[in-house]
């Protein structure tokens, strides 16, 4: 069975509890998107971890690999301190990682020119802009360039960093090599950021560069992966960092206390986070856009206790280009509560609207960080 689990939304809705949480049934966890802007935040044995380039993989299960594909860009330096701090904890686990030796190098150049030219985005500043101009302008560095000889310059700038990795047993290679073995494998693709942050089908110009619906998994060379399921993961409400159009956006009082009580900082920038309610409109427009079969909500304990949770109906036209994001109009509704976030009952009207208005079901709820927080709604559609 092969799987992807992707941002359903502006990012940061919690795609790596999922994926961290699901790893340990498949042989493999691939990104295939995106670098160092990602921040994915896992806790495991109550300890708090942030991948930004690994994938969420539960590393306590020996047998699940980690591979990083050819659509990513890829900071070597980050890379290797994600490795060296997973080893101490999980010593050998370097020897479960493989990258992609068709993924590009994000220089340090690229972070340089992020800070200098991208605020307006609200850029990470991790350099993923300015490398993946480079790579569609064809003057890129791959990190299989790094093995060339005749680069000297580009070798003398990063083969430290590749002796630390390939010391730890990090294997670079190509997907196309490993074709058998995936096939034979089960396989868990993980976005970054999320559909409404993609490059083809975000809110254009306030995404980020990369393929974050599953067009990103073909563009990573696994073409010939078929999909069973493809999760998108939303939380029952919004967050975005950054600019751009946020129709369903809270301002003031209403939206420090919702940034509080879900503790929307970010994990890669510590960012206050933009905060709004669920926005049933962008989700579908990103269901339909980034190919989601199913969904999972995250963060339901956020909203416990409310006797009614506001959600945007309309926009009174359906968005069907950034552009109607700019000049919705966003109409909510009240949807009733839930005091309890695991008792299902409570939720159903909550989760009926989502499936209605998205055409998905919602295969998994989560209630809290901890992996017992992640509950099967429906069990035939996880
Ligand atoms: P995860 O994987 C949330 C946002 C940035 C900015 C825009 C462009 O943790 O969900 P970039 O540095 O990529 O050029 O920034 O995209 N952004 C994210 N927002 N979660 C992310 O990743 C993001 N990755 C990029 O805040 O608005
Ligand atoms: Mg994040």
């Amino acid at each position: 069975m092969n799987i992807a689990v992707l941002g359903a939304m502006w990012g940061d809705e919690g795609k790596g509890h999922i994926t961290h949480h699901l790893s340990r049934n498949f042989d493999w966890v691939i990104r295939f998107n995106g670098g160092a802007n990602a921040g994915h935040t896992i806790y495991r044995d109550g300890k708090k971890f942030v991948h930004n380039l690994l994938p969420s993989v539960d590393f306590r299960y020996p047998d699940v690999n980690s591979y990083l594909g050819s659509g990513m860009v890829i900071d070597l330096e980050k890379l290797r301190d994600e490795v060296m701090e997973a080893e101490k904890t999980y010593p050998g686990v370097g020897k479960r990682i493989y990258v992609d030796k068709d993924a590009f190098i994000v220089e340090r150049k690229h972070k340089e020119e992020d800070k200098s030219t991208n605020g307006h985005i609200g850029s990470t500043n991790r350099g993923i802009g300015p490398a993946y101009k480079d790579k569609i302008g064809r003057s890129g560095k791959r990190i299989g360039d790094l093995f060339t000889e005749g680069k000297p310059d580009l070798i003398t700038g990063y083969s430290d960093v590749l002796l630390d990795l390939i010391g730890k047993g990090v294997t670079f290679t190509h997907a196309l090599a490993w074709q058998d073995v995936f096939n034979a494998s089960s396989l868990l693709f993980e976005g970054a950021q999320g559909v409404l942050l993609d490059i083809n089908h975000g809110i254009y110009p306030y995404v980020s560069c990369s393929d974050a619906t599953i067009g990103g998994i073909i563009a990573s060379g696994f073409a010939f992966a078929k999909l069973d399921k493809v999760y998108g993961v939303a939380k029952c409400y919004t967050t975005k960092v950054g600019e751009g159009p946020f129709p369903s956006e809270l301002q003031g009082a209403e939206a420090e206390e919702l940034r509080k009580i879900g503790n929307e900082y970010g994990a890669t920038t510590g960012r206050p986070r933009r905060v709004g309610w669920l926005d049933l409109p962008a989700l579908r427009y990103a269901c339909r856009k980034g190919g989601i079969t199913h969904l999972i909500l995250t963060k339901m304990d956020i909203l416990s206790g409310r006797d009614v949770v506001p959600v945007v109906h309309s926009y009174g036209k359906e968005p069907v280009c950034p552009d109607d994001f700019c000049s919705a109009k966003p109409q909510y509704m009240d949807v009733l509560g839930w005091s309890d976030c695991r008792d299902f009952a409570q939720m159903d009207r909550f989760i009926n609207e989502v499936e209605y208005a998205t055409g998905c079901y919602v295969a998994y709820v989560s209630c809290g960080t901890s992996e017992s927080d992640i509950l099967a709604w429906e069990p035939e559609a996880a």
